[in-house]
């Protein structure tokens, strides 16, 4: 094709994301990391908006009754709140925010791949510093040491981390926030169903960031909300660079009615999340799989050489797991999302039969 000179060095050599192909809405996902249920006041919002949607508007491109409400949940102030449109479009903004081309930015594989899929769209480099050992432990001495290579700019740490479900103690995280030179992303999609916050480490440390994400505590993954909460100085700037109407209207009303109304529906569901995942672990080792421990919503598992097997043979029972098994780091292992007590019965029993 004669406009391939025109592409970008990027565009010349980048390929979609691969999500999971041909699926029909009737299978059950357990490879999204999502919760089981949608938020309680959906409906509620579905009223309202019938009868009051300016969706023929630009409606409030500061989202500001939505940066109080997440503002209060964190317990910072406003001003330390950016909203995004997806935890995706926050690394976006960060790797623009951080990034000239040819910038470093470290990541801790095996990990979330969107991090060097975005820095690297936006032109930065990626150093890798490997989780070590079977707990897969965040190598802080190394990520410290590479920090201060030149042109090294943010740190990416996830906690609990995908796909490992490995957490990076509290402790660690303040060492390389102290000691590393560069911005330290803290991202912690998952950190209801862990309990633990490097929030008020940002009372501390102005090379902090935390990333979150409304896909998975809040039920939200289709909305496509996310936000940063930084020092204000950082805000401003991260609020510049995003969209200025980047989030859908729907989506973030939405948001607002979840945080007003649904924050104890969200405890019990994090609650029922964490009882499952114990009893879901239980289950998988019965059948004589190995599990790493879990942290977060989903489960990392050891089947071995017929990991990709399996993976279909649910597949044709109408049942999708996350196969990590061609990955570097990975091999052999699948991810498993904790659901409902009845999907993950259903679960269990399938793979009972297959195996
Ligand atoms: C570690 C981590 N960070 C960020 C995200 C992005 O979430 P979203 O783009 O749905 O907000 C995900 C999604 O799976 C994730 O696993």
């Amino acid at each position: 094709m004669s406009v391939k000179k025109y592409l970008s060095k990027v565009a010349q050599n980048i390929t979609p994301y691969q999500w999971e192909e041909e699926f029909s809405e009737k299978m059950l996902r357990f490879d999204t990391n999502t919760l089981p249920f949608p938020p309680p006041s959906l409906k509620l919002f579905l009223q309202e908006m019938e009868s009051n949607c300016p969706i023929n508007e630009y409606t409030d491109p500061s989202y500001k009754r939505l940066k109080k409400l997440i503002a209060d949940y964190e317990n910072v102030s406003e001003d330390m709140v950016t909203v995004t449109n997806s935890g995706d479009e926050a690394i976006d903004v960060l790797a623009k925010t951080f990034l000239d081309p040819g910038d470093y930015f470290i990541t801790t594989p095996p990990t979330y791949e969107m991090f060097s899929i975005q820095c690297g769209i936006n032109k930065g480099r990626n150093l890798q510093v490997t989780l070590i050992g079977k707990k897969f432990t965040v190598d802080e001495k190394r990520i410290i040491e590479e920090s201060k290579k030149q042109r090294v700019k943010i740190i990416f740490l996830v906690n609990p981390n995908n796909p490992t479900a490995s957490i990076i103690s509290q402790r660690s995280i303040e060492k390389i926030i102290k000691n590393s030179d560069a911005v330290v992303v803290v991202d912690e999609v998952y950190r209801e169903f862990y309990g633990k916050t490097a929030v008020p480490l940002l009372k501390k440390y102005e090379n902090l960031v935390i990333l979150r994400s409304f896909s998975k505590f809040a039920a939200m993954a289709g909305a496509r909300i996310g936000y940063l909460v930084a020092n204000p100085f950082l805000s401003i700037k991260f609020d510049a660079i995003r969209f200025p109407m980047g989030v859908s209207f729907l989506s973030y009303k939405l948001a607002e009615f979840v945080l007003e109304k649904d924050r104890e529906w969200i405890k019990k569901q994090v609650q029922m999340i964490i009882t499952e995942r114990k009893r879901l672990t239980k289950g998988l080792i019965s059948l004589g799989l190995s599990v790493y421990p879990s942290y977060a919503n989903f489960l990392l598992v050891k089947i071995g050489e017929k990991a990709s097997n399996i993976y279909k043979r649910l597949k044709e029972k109408g049942i999708i797991i996350r196969d990590r098994s061609n990955k570097k780091y990975l091999e052999g292992c699948v991810r498993i999302t904790v659901r409902s007590p009845r999907e993950n019965n259903l679960l269990l029993k399938t793979l009972k039969e297959i195996l």
